[in-house]
């Protein structure tokens, strides 16, 4: 495996290896991510790992210093899933003069849920994501499930930019417990660990209540909500709502497969998970 850090390192790569495919992430890699580069090696393309703990996309009261960060255990862990070359830019290559890149301005919907309660985290994202794909011309990227408004914000990065990348979703790689795995987990005691699982039970019961027909939007998000509010650990609901799979709008009657979706706050730690209803 080849560890890239300067844009010359990565433009001498890519000039062997054109148009990879390319899984970015921000380090702290578990079985989440490692599913990701799994399914990149399956199109046969040469796979490549950005890593990125990008500030942009951290709220001023947010976690960017303490991020858990673990460089050598990382590049182990992607010689071993033999991942062709690993990115590690530095500020200078992702922000060159510590300029923003110039992006169109972000619909309304990435203001909401996610980017109402992490105000600027979506641009923050958007100017990685889109420096990454500048800087790569990836043929594929591969995002998870898990951060379900992301996916929809890079599908809308590619369509408003112009880029050629194709985008693929990974569906959510959970513990047996059912929770979600999230570099964040690293924050949560055992304890804590237990009854975060209780969010993903929320969103199933949803999921039950979807099954046996209830299809009015509000009753769905107020099954999750009264079930989050049993479980004594979460301390607050962040959001709990139903979004159509493609723009994230609104949905008040479930016709079509749609995103349940949820946040809820445990001591320092936010949970987001979803599921898909219908
Ligand atoms: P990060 O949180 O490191 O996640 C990298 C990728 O792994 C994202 O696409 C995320 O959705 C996916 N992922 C995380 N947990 C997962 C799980 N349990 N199952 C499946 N996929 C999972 O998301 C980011 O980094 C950043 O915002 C980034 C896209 C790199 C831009 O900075």
């Amino acid at each position: 495996m080849k560890t890239l850090r300067t844009l010359q390192e990565l433009s001498h790569w890519l000039a062997e290896h054109p148009q990879p495919a390319l899984v970015p992430t921000m380090g702290a890699l578990h079985a989440g991510h490692l599913a990701l580069i799994q399914a990149a090696q399956a199109i046969g393309q040469p796979v490549l790992v950005s890593i990125f703990v990008n500030p942009a996309q951290f709220g001023p009261d947010e976690d960017f210093a303490d991020y858990p960060r673990d460089t050598e255990g990382d590049l182990a862990k992607l010689e071993a899933a033999a991942v062709d070359a690993a990115f590690l830019p530095h500020m200078a290559e992702m922000c060159p003069g510590n300029r923003k890149p110039k992006l169109p301005v972000l619909p309304k919907v990435f203001s909401e849920l996610e980017g109402e309660v992490r105000p600027g985290h979506f641009a923050g994202v958007a100017q990685a994501v889109f420096r990454l794909f500048q800087l790569i011309r990836p043929q594929v990227a591969f995002f998870g499930q898990k951060d379900f408004q992301q996916t929809v914000l890079v599908r809308w990065l590619v369509r408003s930019c112009g880029f050629e990348t194709q985008i693929e979703v990974v569906p959510t790689v959970r513990e047996t417990s059912g929770l979600a795995l999230s570099s964040r987990n690293a924050y949560l005691s055992e304890q804590e660990r237990i009854a975060a699982a209780s969010l993903y039970q929320a969103l199933q019961a949803g999921q039950r209540r979807y099954a046996v027909g209830e299809r009015n939007a509000e009753h769905l998000i107020r099954t999750v909500q009264q079930q989050l509010e049993a479980e004594p650990a979460f301390e607050s609901i962040d959001y709990v709502d139903i979004r159509g799979p493609h723009f994230f709008d609104k949905v008040h009657w479930v016709a079509k497969p749609s995103v349940l979706v949820a946040a809820v706050r445990m001591g320092k730690v936010r949970l987001i998970d979803n599921v898909i209803v219908g």
